[in-house]
């Protein structure tokens, strides 16, 4: 099967991208696990995608872009409309604002945000160096950058970023394996020193996809096995 671009991919997955798959539910876990405070500081969400973890998160400022209209134009219960791919809407807690965007050319003053995540995004990029540089030039000093990424062994052992659409048909994504060190290399460039890793495995977070999939054999057989990385980068502001 051809691999398609994320921009491909993402227009195809972008109807039914909100619901969370096992990979997207350890990811979220483990994000959460590092307890990272939002609340009171201003979040840029890079890769956002239908801005599923943008809304509630407290933030005093809440931004969201991704490379994909299709992705954006779902983001906060399909409140927000396309046009000139820019529009804010607000929830019960926060206000948002999306914007189309690629990751490495970031529409944003130096040092605009006190947290950035880049959650699930970065393996659909190939010049990893570029995407860190920017990450790295907004954020402000002191802050931090969230990075989450499917884990190498997961790779290795024949995991594939794949989905249907909605007539059933599987596609697989475009997909570079990054390990830990090619991370770290990558933020270092860019000021961003690493303060946290953490690595999500399969488990019982996640049985009840298996469950659901029929699966159990595979969760049995997979049991244990690293599936995403999870890092946390403190902006120092010196490169
Ligand atoms: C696996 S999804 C994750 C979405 C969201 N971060 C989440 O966790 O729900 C990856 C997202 O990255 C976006 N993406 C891929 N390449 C990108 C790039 N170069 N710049 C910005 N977004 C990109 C895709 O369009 C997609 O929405």
């Amino acid at each position: 099967m051809p691999a398609l671009s994320a921009r491909d991919g993402y227009r195809l997955w972008a109807s039914h991208y909100a619901e969370e798959t096992a990979v997207s539910a350890l990811e979220d876990a483990e994000v959460r696990a590092l307890a990272v405070p939002v609340e009171g500081r201003r979040l840029l969400d890079v890769g956002c995608g239908v801005g599923r973890r943008l809304s509630q998160s407290g933030a005093s400022i809440a931004v969201g872009v991704d490379l994909v209209p299709e992705m954006l134009v779902r983001a906060a219960g399909g409140r927000w409309a396309m046009g000139d791919g820019r529009r804010a809407t607000s929830d019960a807690n926060t206000e948002i604002t999306c914007a189309a965007a690629d990751v490495r050319s970031l529409p944003f003053d130096d040092a605009s945000f006190d947290v950035l995540w880049c959650r699930l995004v970065l393996g659909h990029v190939r010049d990893v160096g570029a995407a860190y540089r920017e990450l790295g030039r907004v954020c402000a000093n002191g802050g931090v950058v969230i990075v989450s990424d499917v884990h190498t062994a997961a790779v290795a052992a024949g995991h594939r970023r794949t989905f249907r659409d909605e007539a059933g048909v599987l596609h697989e994504l475009e997909h570079y394996a990054y390990a830990l060190d090619d991370h770290r290399q990558a933020a270092r460039g860019a000021a961003l020193e690493l303060d946290a890793h953490r690595v999500g495995v399969v488990g019982p977070v996640i049985q009840h996809f298996y469950i659901e999939a029929g699966r159990e054999d595979a969760y049995t057989a997979q049991f244990g096995l690293p599936l995403v990385s999870v890092m946390s980068f403190a902006k120092s502001g010196v490169a």
